[in-house]
Order: structure tokens, then C-alpha cells, then sequence
């Protein structure tokens, strides 16, 4: 059984456009191979999904694009990203093209600056692995990005430009000076870690936020784990409403995504998880109980906390995410 995809519901941009509340995350990390994440995609448009979070670090666009190619473009919503590594003005554009070009679609829905870092890490690498050439967040390099992110609007290659991994002070810098603002902001949320102060700015400010992890990440690398790190789907309060419904706790972190308003991008390669989700925001909704019970459950726990990114030995990753209002320099 699939979902008729005009059941999905869809959240509106700024700019008049819809965006499918559900997309399929596409990061294999290090368990799942392009060639599986690829199938899976093949699985979810067939169930039903029209929408892709991608990312040329990821490593699989091309085998994604093999699956993409020859679909109706217009009824897919495909998201990409620029990596750490290519922040540099005249990258920018090779790199774009290079994922149009892979995912084979003439333009991008959404293309972000997947981390607001230049700071790049071999693949695989350890939590205590830094780059020597790691920096702070420089915001006139940032806004050096920003401006070729904007011509990639201006040629026609993107229909919108987002952010992912922002703060509110850095983001109240990219607003006060660009010409395009971001349309989306894609930012870790999910039960336990709900930034209700982010959320609320970013909505205020008519920037649509998508979530990732949704579901907890609990497939998440070694690196990304710490000691005090909690389980979204084994919390009491999810699993009951879990049990409610009928349904996996995964697919109640899902539901309580799009109901609490933001775009979901849940990973799996496995056609019964990746349908659930995708069912699970068609139907049965959770009620105000539970979704006012899953609001009680934030525990601010940050699980993708970016050590890797960070430019100073022993640093705390806290600097990464300007916690008391001010960038680290
Ligand atoms: N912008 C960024 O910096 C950034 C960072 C991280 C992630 N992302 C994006 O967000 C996507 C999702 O994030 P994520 O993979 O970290 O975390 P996630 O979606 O929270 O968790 C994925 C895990 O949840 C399990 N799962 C999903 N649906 C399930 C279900 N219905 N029942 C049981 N288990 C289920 C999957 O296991 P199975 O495979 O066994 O189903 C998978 O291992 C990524 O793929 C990527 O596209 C973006």
C-alpha cells in the first residue's frame, strides 16, 4: 500500500512555495551504502515520498540521481548541500552544479550551507580528530559564501537558499546583510532536544525549520555519542503513546515533527520504517495531550554536537552553538 502523495501534508515557504512535511534523510554515515540508501529512496518514492534530504558529503548523490532520473521533476522537492570544504567563493558553483549534475535535476529546491564552518574532517574520523586549518565562524567569510549561494538563485540553479546548524546571533548577522534570505534552516529537533527559543526565531522570522535526527539518530556514528546522551524512542512518555497508536515509537517522534510544525527528514533504509513514518503523518494524529505530554519531554539534549568542527584543542563543543547569545571566537 502506498500514500497517495497529495495526502502529505506540505508547509509553505516565504516565498509561496510547498514543501513536502516529510522527506527521506539520505545519510547512510557508517552503516548503510550508497547503493542501499538508494535503493531505499527507489522504495520511498514508490511508497510515496517526493522529498530527498541530500548532501554531496554523504557520498551517494549520483547513485541517488540514477533513481531520480527520468521521474516528473515537478513533483519532487530535492534538497542538497555545500560542504565544509567548498566555502570559498569560486567553489560554491562547482559544487552545486557537481549535485545538480549527480542527483540529475536541472535545478535544487533547496540547496543549504550544510555547517556555518569552513571546517572539513576526513570521513570516519575520531571525536578528538581537529583539522589544522579549522576556524571560528568569520562572518564575512560566511557572507562571502552567502553571496554565491545567492547567485546560485540568480541563475536559476536553486529555488531556495537555507541554512542548517545556525544559532540565533549567528543567523541575526546573515539577516541583517543578505539580499536572499534563507527559506529554510535545518536544525537538529526531536523530542529531547526541541530548541524552543531557535524554533520560535526562526518561525518569527518566516524561515520554515526542518528537522534532523528526528527519530533520535539511534543509528548515529561513535563519535556523535556521549555518555549523558538519552534515547528519544525509549522515553516512557513516547513509548506509551507509542503503544496508543499502535505504532513504533520512531513513528510517534515523526508524527509529533509535522504536528508541531516543522519538516521531518527521517533516515532508514528498511521499506517497513520508511513507510511507517510516511503513513504515520497521514493518519491518526497524536492529541493535544500527547503532544502538549511530548513537549514536557525536552531535555535539551544536543546529540549531533560537532567536536569535529571545533579550531582549538580541549575546546568545549559548546562553542560551536553560542549558548550565552555570543559567537566564539
Ligand atoms: N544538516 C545536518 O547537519 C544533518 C545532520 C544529521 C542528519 N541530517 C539529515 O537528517 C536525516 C536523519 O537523521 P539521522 O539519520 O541522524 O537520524 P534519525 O532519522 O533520527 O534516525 C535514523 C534511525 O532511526 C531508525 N528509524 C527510522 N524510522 C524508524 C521506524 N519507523 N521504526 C524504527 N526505527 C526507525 C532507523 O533505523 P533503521 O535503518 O533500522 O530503520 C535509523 O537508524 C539524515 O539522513 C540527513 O538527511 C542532516
Amino acid at each position: 500500500m502506498s500514500v497517495d502523495p497529495a495526502r502529505v501534508p506540505t508547509m509553505k515557504l516565504s516565498s509561496g512555495a510547498t514543501i513536502p512535511a516529510i522527506g527521506l534523510g539520505t545519510f547512510g554515515s557508517d552503516h548503510a551504502a550508497a547503493k542501499e540508501v538508494a535503493e531505499a529512496v527507489q522504495g520511498a518514492l514508490e511508497a510515496g515520498y517526493r522529498h530527498f534530504d541530500c548532501a554531496s558529503v554523504y557520498g551517494n548523490e549520483d547513485e541517488i540521481g540514477r533513481v531520480l532520473k527520468g521521474f516528473p521533476r515537478e513533483q519532487l522537492w530535492v534538497t542538497s548541500k555545500l560542504w565544509n570544504d567548498k566555502h570559498a567563493s569560486q567553489d560554491v558553483l562547482p559544487s552545486c552544479l557537481r549535485s545538480i549534475a549527480d542527483l540529475n535535476v536541472d535545478y535544487l529546491d533547496a540547496y543549504l550551507v550544510h555547517w556555518p564552518f569552513p571546517n572539513h574532517h576526513d570521513r570516519g574520523v575520531d571525536i578528538n580528530s581537529r583539522s589544522p586549518h579549522a576556524r571560528p565562524y568569520i562572518h564575512d567569510e560566511y557572507m562571502a559564501t552567502w553571496r554565491e549561494m545567492e547567485r546560485l538563485v540568480d541563475r536559476g540553479l536553486v529555488r531556495h537558499i537555507g541554512t542548517s546548524n545556525m544559532t540565533i546571533p549567528k543567523m541575526e548577522l546573515l539577516l541583517r546583510d543578505a539580499r536572499v534570505a534563507p527559506s529554510v534552516n535545518e536544525m537538529e529537533l526531536h523530542p529531547h532536544f526541541q530548541q524552543p527559543e531557535l524554533f520560535s526565531y526562526l518561525v518569527g522570522k518566516g524561515i520554515q525549520p526542518i528537522g534532523f535526527s528526528p527519530v533520535g539518530s539511534p543509528a548515529r556514528p561513535e563519535r556523535d555519542r556521549s555518555p549523558d546522551d538519552t534515547v528519544d524512542i525509549e522515553d516512557p512518555v513516547i513509548v506509551q503513546i507509542a503503544k496508543n497508536h499502535g505504532v513504533h515509537p520512531a513513528v510517534v517522534c515523526v508524527k509529533w515533527a509535522v504536528q508541531h510544525g516543522h519538516v521531518a527528514i527521517p533516515f532508514s533504509t528498511k521499506a517497513s520504517h520508511y513507510r511507517a513514518n510516511l503513513e504515520g503523518v497521514v493518519s491518526d494524529p497524536l492529541t493535544g495531550d500527547e503532544m502538549r505530554a511530548i513537549a514536557r519531554t525536552d531535555r535539551g539534549n544536543r546529540l549531533i554536537k560537532g567536536h569535529v568542527f571545533l579550531w582549538r584543542e580541549g575546546q568545549p563543543w559548546e562553542d560551536l552553538w553560542d549558548l550565552d547569545g555570543v559567537i566564539k571566537s
